[in-house]
C-alpha cells in the first residue's frame, strides 16, 4: 500500500515497534501545508531558533545564503541586507508563500524561492557561504546523505547552523512517551526521525566540519505549553537556559542549535567579513 494512504498513526506505530525510521516526506509535506498548527504553537521556540541564529552570526557577513525548510521564514529573511543573497526553500507551498510575505518588497529581487524537497532541489554547488537548517533533520532518515548534499553546496570555509532534538537525552525520552500516549487518542501528523546530538556533530565533524557554536535548552513540558502563552514561554526559557552566550544549564537541554564552519581545503580559513570562530567543547 502507497505510504500516502497509511495514517500517521500506522506509521508512527510501526515506526515506534520496529525501531526504524520510515520514508514519510508525502505526509511531512501534507502536514506542513497547513501549518497553523506548528506557527501558532511553536511561535516561541521560533523566535528562540532566529535570535540564536543572529547570535551565532554577529557580525559577520555572508553574501549568499540558504534556508532548508526555511518556514514561515523567520529566522533567515531578518538576514537580508542590500548587499546579500537568500535562497529560501521549503516543500510546502503553504509555508513558502508566508516566507514570501515576509521579504521586504525593496529586497524581493534578492531572494530566490524554491519549492522542493531539499534531496530533490537543484541548486548551485558550492555557492553559499551561510546555510541554515532549523527543524528539518526531524524529518531525515539519511542524515549522511543530507549533510553531503549540504556541503556539496556550501562554498569552501562557509557555514552551517543546524537544529536538532537530542533523542538520546532523558527529556527527549518523556517527551517521546507522552507522544506515544497522546497518539492513542489523537493520531500524529507524521513521525518523527529520532537523532541523538552526538550523531549529528559526528556526522558533520567527520565531513570536515568544526563546531564554533551551541545552545541547547528544552521546551516547557507539554500540559505547560498548553496553559501559558507564547510570550511566557519564551520568557520561560530564556528565565531556564539564558542565551547562547550564556547557556544556563545546557546538559538539561535536548533542542539543540549548533553552528558548524568548514575547513577550506586550503587551510582554516573562514568565509565571512570577520572570522570570529570560537573552539566549543559539547
Ligand atoms: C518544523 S518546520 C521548521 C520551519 C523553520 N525552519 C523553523 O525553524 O521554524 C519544518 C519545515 O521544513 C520543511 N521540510 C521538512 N523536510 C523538508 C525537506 N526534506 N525539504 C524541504 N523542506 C522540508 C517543512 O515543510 C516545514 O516547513
Amino acid at each position: 500500500m502507497p505510504l500516502y494512504k497509511e495514517t500517521a498513526r500506522d506509521v508512527y506505530l510501526k515506526a515506534g515497534s520496529k525501531g526504524v525510521a520510515l520514508h514519510c516526506d508525502p505526509l511531512v509535506k501534507r502536514g506542513f501545508e497547513q501549518p497553523q498548527w506548528y506557527l501558532d504553537k511553536r511561535s516561541f521556540n521560533i523566535r528562540i531558533r532566529a535570535e540564536t541564529v543572529k547570535q551565532f552570526l554577529g557580525d559577520l557577513k555572508f553574501e549568499n545564503m540558504l534556508d532548508i525548510g526555511c518556514g514561515d521564514g523567520s529566522i533567515s529573511v531578518p538576514l537580508l541586507t542590500p548587499n546579500n543573497r537568500l535562497t529560501l526553500l521549503d516543500m510546502s507551498e503553504t509555508m513558502l508563500s508566508i516566507a514570501r510575505s515576509r521579504i521586504p518588497s525593496e529586497l524581493a529581487s534578492q531572494v530566490q524561492l524554491v519549492n522542493d524537497h531539499f534531496m530533490q532541489a537543484r541548486l548551485a554547488p558550492r555557492s553559499y557561504e551561510l546555510i541554515i537548517c532549523c527543524g528539518v533533520l526531524a524529518y531525515v532518515d539519511d542524515t549522511r546523505s543530507f549533510v553531503e548534499k549540504l556541503l556539496s553546496l556550501l562554498k569552501p570555509g562557509g557555514s552551517v547552523i543546524i537544529e536538532c532534538t537530542d533523542s538520546s537525552h532523558p527529556v527527549s525520552y518523556l517527551g517521546r512517551l507522552v507522544g506515544r500516549t497522546r497518539s492513542l487518542i489523537i493520531p500524529p501528523k507524521f513521525p518523527l526521525v529520532l537523532h541523538s546530538s552526538s550523531d549529528v556533530i559526528r556526522t558533520f565533524t567527520r565531513l570536515g566540519f568544526r563546531r564554533c557554536g551551541a545552545f541547547r535548552y528544552s521546551l516547557p513540558p507539554p500540559g505547560v505549553r498548553t496553559l501559558l502563552s507564547q510570550d511566557s514561554l519564551y520568557k520561560t526559557v530564556r528565565a531556564g537556559f539564558g542565551t547562547p552566550s550564556h547557556n544556563r544549564f545546557p546538559w538539561l537541554g535536548d533542542e539543540c542549535i549548533y553552528h558548524f564552519k568548514h575547513a577550506d581545503s586550503k587551510g582554516e580559513r573562514v568565509v565571512g567579513s570577520e572570522s570570529r570562530a570560537l573552539a566549543v567543547k559539547d
